[in-house]
């Protein structure tokens, strides 16, 4: 495939927001900032321009888009099916980092959602965000603006990297608030199911529908060739830098030494090694993918890591981690 594509570098003007419309309306790709991660946007309607973005991440056709709105009226044009436990969610937790799965209307492209009659729909509270679907006037579908398998962009320095050459425009904003995905809820289920992890947890979930919600069991967990998970993008190698990534797990002060044990063994040997180590879960998901890609940058051969507690935003930052190293784990 070959890309002489020229991207438009955009500011968060009001003028350059109306140029970024004006490509999706007209079935272009733009990459715009979410309060999670950066997005990659085409109309959802709009068949043709949802396969563009598949082809510009390199990503496998049967892994759905997400659908964002710009504003909860706009549910009805993806879902005939609004339940009461939905209206909860929405309410608590919308506009903000929480994607619900229900059913889909037939008019929105078997190619938007991978093929599923099911639709991942999202309000996000970005407002450079919500002004571009605003403008466009139709929903947006946007997977991460990463190429696929890559570690999320967190920055539109990221997006640039990836896809450059590839889409028609990006939009730069700040660096994303939270910088780890947003929690998806099978809301087709009841009780509703968490199937990727994020800064609402299940508990929060929980306390609001008054039920409990569940993880799905493929979450945190290596996934095997007989395994089918219900989220079919948790079947892919994901997040991953070049460089070979090992989480350190196990009581804080012999991780520390045990790490830099071994990174000093690998340097001895005239090897690159990146050590990493967060203090807060919150640190941890809003500079993950931005170190990741750093020791990348930086021509790093091993990054070494150190596991944080699965408690709250911690689950989420552990899912992206172990799958960013490929469930390689050193127990200290
Ligand atoms: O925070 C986010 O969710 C970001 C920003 C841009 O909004 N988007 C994002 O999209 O992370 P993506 O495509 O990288 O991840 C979407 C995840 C995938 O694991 C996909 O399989 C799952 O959501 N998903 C989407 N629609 C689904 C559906 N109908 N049923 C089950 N899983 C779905
Ligand atoms: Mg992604």
């Amino acid at each position: 495939m070959e890309y002489d594509l020229n991207t438009l570098i955009l500011s968060a003007t009001d003028s350059d927001i109306e140029k970024a419309a004006a490509i999706i309306r007209d079935g272009g790709l733009v990459a715009f900032p979410t309060e999670t991660v950066y997005g990659l946007g085409a109309d959802a309607f709009n068949e043709e321009a949802v396969k563009k973005i598949y082809e510009a991440k390199g990503r496998p056709q049967d892994n759905p888009t997400i659908v964002h709105i710009c504003d909860i009226s706009e549910l009805e044009k993806l879902t005939d099916d609004i339940t009461d436990d939905i209206k909860k969610m929405a309410e608590a937790f919308w506009p903000g980092p929480m994607t619900m799965v229900m059913w889909k209307k037939r008019s929105i492209p078997m190619a938007t959602t991978g093929g599923l009659n099911t639709v991942g729909v999202r309000l996000p509270s970005e407002e450079i965000a919500r002004e571009l679907i605003r403008k466009a006037g139709s929903p947006i579908a946007a997977p991460s603006a990463n190429i696929s398998g890559a570690p999320s962009p967190t920055k539109a320095e990221h997006v640039i990297k990836d896809m450059n050459g590839r889409i028609d425009a990006v939009i730069c904003g700040t660096a994303c608030k939270h910088g780890i995905e947003s929690t998806v809820i099978d809301m087709t289920a009841d009780p509703p199911v968490i199937l990727r992890p994020g800064v609402v947890t299940a508990e929060m979930a929980g306390l609001t529908l008054g039920k409990e919600v569940r993880i799905d069991p493929a979450v945190n967990q290596k996934i095997d060739g007989e395994f089918i998970p219900k989220a079919p993008g948790m079947k892919y190698k994901h997040y991953a830098p070049e460089a070979e990534v090992t989480v350190f797990m196990g009581a804080k002060p012999k991780v520390r030494k045990t790490m830099d044990e071994a990174a000093s063994l690998l340097q001895s040997k005239g090897k690159s090694v990146a050590v990493i180590e967060f203090h807060d879960a919150e640190t941890a998901a809003r500079e993950l993918f931005d170190k990741l890609r750093k020791a990348d940058d930086e021509g790093m051969e091993y990054v070494y890591i150190a596991a944080i507690p699965e408690e709250g935003i911690g689950l989420a930052v552990m899912n992206r981690m172990l799958k960013a190293a490929g469930y390689n784990i050193v127990t200290c």
